[in-house]
C-alpha cells in the first residue's frame, strides 16, 4: 500500500518537542565551542493530518492567523510564526522529502521570547511531524542541522546549533555537553552526589529577548572578527574552541577591543563548561554554582549581553538561602536566568526572588522549577495500516 493510501486513512500524528535552558557555555555554539543545555518541561505540540484539498495548511493555538500554501509554493518568509514550520518544510523539500498535503496544527506552552528556545521547539516538533507524515526518518543530528538551517536561511536569524540540538537529543535527568564543532556530545547525569538534592529554577524576567534582533548578530560579527585574527596569528587554530587565553592576549593589539572582550568571554566560558562537567561528575553543586556566577560576570562584562534587570535577578538570587549559582541563560538582552538551588529551598527561593524583583521593577517575574526531560518524540501515530 502506498504512503498516500495510508495517509488518506490516517487520522493524525502528534509530535512533541520540549524547550531548553542552557546551564553554561553561552554564545560559544557558533565558534566551535562547548555548551551545556538541558531540555525543560515546556512543550510544543505539532499535530499533522492529511488535508482535504491537496494543499498545506498551517495553524497555531498560540498565534492569530492561518496559512494555506500550494505544494509548489516557494515564496519567501512572511515575517511571522509561519516562517518556522515553512522554513522546515523548505529544508525538507530541498532534501527531496516532499510531504503529502497536510494540515499542521501547532500548540504548546513554551514561554515566547523568553530565551527558552520557543522557535527551535516549534521547528523540531514540525520537522518530526512532517518527516513522520512523509514516512521518512532522519537522525537527531540531521534534524537539528535541518532546523538550524531553516532558522538561518528562512527566518534569517543567525543562531547557532545549541537549541535545535538540545531539543532533539536531550535525555531526561541529564544535561547535554555538546561539542559544537563536530556535534559529538555527552549525556551528563544531574543526580551525582550532592547535585541530587538540587533543582534548576528558571526565572523569566519578562523582558523580551529575540535572537533575530540586531544585537545577537552584532556580537557574532565582533566575535568572528576576533576569531579571524587568532586564526591568522596561530595556524592551524580552527576556531575559538581551540584558542587559549594566552593566545588571545598575544593577539590583543591586533584586534578591536570589543572583539578582544567577546573572545575572552568565549574562551573562558569554554573552560567553564569543561570544569562544570567535572563538577557534575563529582556531584559538586558548590563548584558548579561558582562557575555559573563567573559565567554571568563574563556575559555581563565581556560579552555585554546582559541587562540591568537580569543582573539584579542574578545578584539577588546569589544571596538567597539554598542558591549555589545563577546566571543569564540563552541569547541575552532580556529573557531568563537559570539558578541552581537546593531542592528543599527551591519553592521559597522562587517566591523571594519574584518578590524582590517586583519590589524593584514593578514587574511580575515567572519562575519555573525544572527537572531535565527528554528531547523531541512522536507521541502517537494513528495511521490505519490494515485497509
Ligand atoms: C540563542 C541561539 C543559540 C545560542 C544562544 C547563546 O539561543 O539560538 O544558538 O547562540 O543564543 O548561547
Amino acid at each position: 500500500m502506498s504512503v498516500e493510501t495510508l495517509l488518506s486513512a490516517a487520522s493524525s500524528i502528534q509530535c512533541i518537542a520540549p524547550a531548553r535552558v542552557n546551564l553554561l557555555g553561552e554564545h560559544t555554539d557558533y565558534t566551535g565551542g562547548l555548551v551545556l543545555p538541558m531540555a525543560i518541561p515546556f512543550f510544543t505540540t505539532a499535530t499533522i493530518a492529511p488535508s482535504a484539498d491537496g494543499e498545506y495548511h498551517f495553524r497555531s493555538d498560540l498565534f492569530d492567523g492561518t496559512l494555506t500554501a500550494a505544494r509548489s509554493d516557494r515564496s519567501p518568509g512572511r515575517g511571522d510564526w509561519t516562517d518556522y514550520p515553512i522554513g522546515v518544510l523548505r529544508q525538507l523539500q530541498q532534501r527531496g522529502i516532499v510531504p503529502p498535503a497536510f494540515d499542521l496544527h501547532l500548540g504548546g506552552n513554551v514561554p515566547l521570547g523568553a530565551g527558552l528556545s520557543s522557535s527551535a521547539s516549534v521547528e523540531v516538533a514540525s520537522a518530526l511531524a512532517m518527516l513522520t507524515f512523509s514516512g521518512a526518518t532522519l537522525g537527531a543530528e540531521e534534524i537539528a542541522l535541518l532546523c538550524q538551517r531553516a532558522e538561518n536561511e528562512f527566518v534569517h536569524s543567525p543562531c547557532g546549533i545549541m537549541d535545535q540540538f538540545a531539543i532533539t537529543a536531550a535525555r531526561a535527568g541529564h544535561a547535554l555537553l555538546l561539542h559544537t564543532r563536530d556535534l559529538t556530545y555527552e549525556i551528563l547525569p544531574m543526580n551525582h552526589g550532592a547535585l541530587a538534592a538540587t533543582q534548576i529554577v528558571v526565572c523569566n524576567s519578562m523582558v523580551k529577548h529575540s535572537v533575530a534582533s540586531g544585537e545577537y548578530g552584532v556580537r557574532r560579527r565582533e566575535l568572528e572578527a576576533g576569531q579571524a585574527v587568532l586564526r591568522e596569528e596561530f595556524p592551524p587554530l580552527r576556531d575559538l574552541g581551540d584558542a587559549t587565553l594566552q593566545q588571545l592576549e598575544a593577539a590583543r593589539p591586533l584586534m578591536p577591543h570589543r572583539s578582544y572582550l567577546r573572545c575572552r568571554h568565549i574562551i573562558s566560558d569554554n573552560g567553564r563548561v569543561r570544569q562544570a562537567s567535572e563538577a557534575m561528575f563529582a556531584g559538586d553543586p558548590v563548584a558548579f554554582g561558582r562557575l555559573m556566577l563567573a559565567g554571568h560576570a563574563s556575559e555581563r562584562d565581556d560579552f555585554q549581553c546582559s541587562i540591568e534587570e537580569i543582573d539584579f535577578l542574578v545578584e539577588t538570587a546569589a544571596a538567597l538561602p539554598g542558591c549555589f549559582g545563577a546566571r543569564l541563560t540563552g541569547g541575552g538582552f532580556g529573557g531568563c536566568t537559570v539558578n541552581l538551588v537546593a531542592r528543599e529551598h527551591s519553592a521559597s527561593f522562587a517566591t523571594s526572588l519574584k518578590q524582590a524583583y517586583h519590589q524593584r521593577y514593578g514587574i511580575t517575574a515567572e519562575t519555573y522549577l525544572c527537572d531535565a526531560v527528554d528531547g523531541a518524540y512522536i507521541l502517537n501515530q494513528q495511521l490505519a495500516t490494515n485497509n
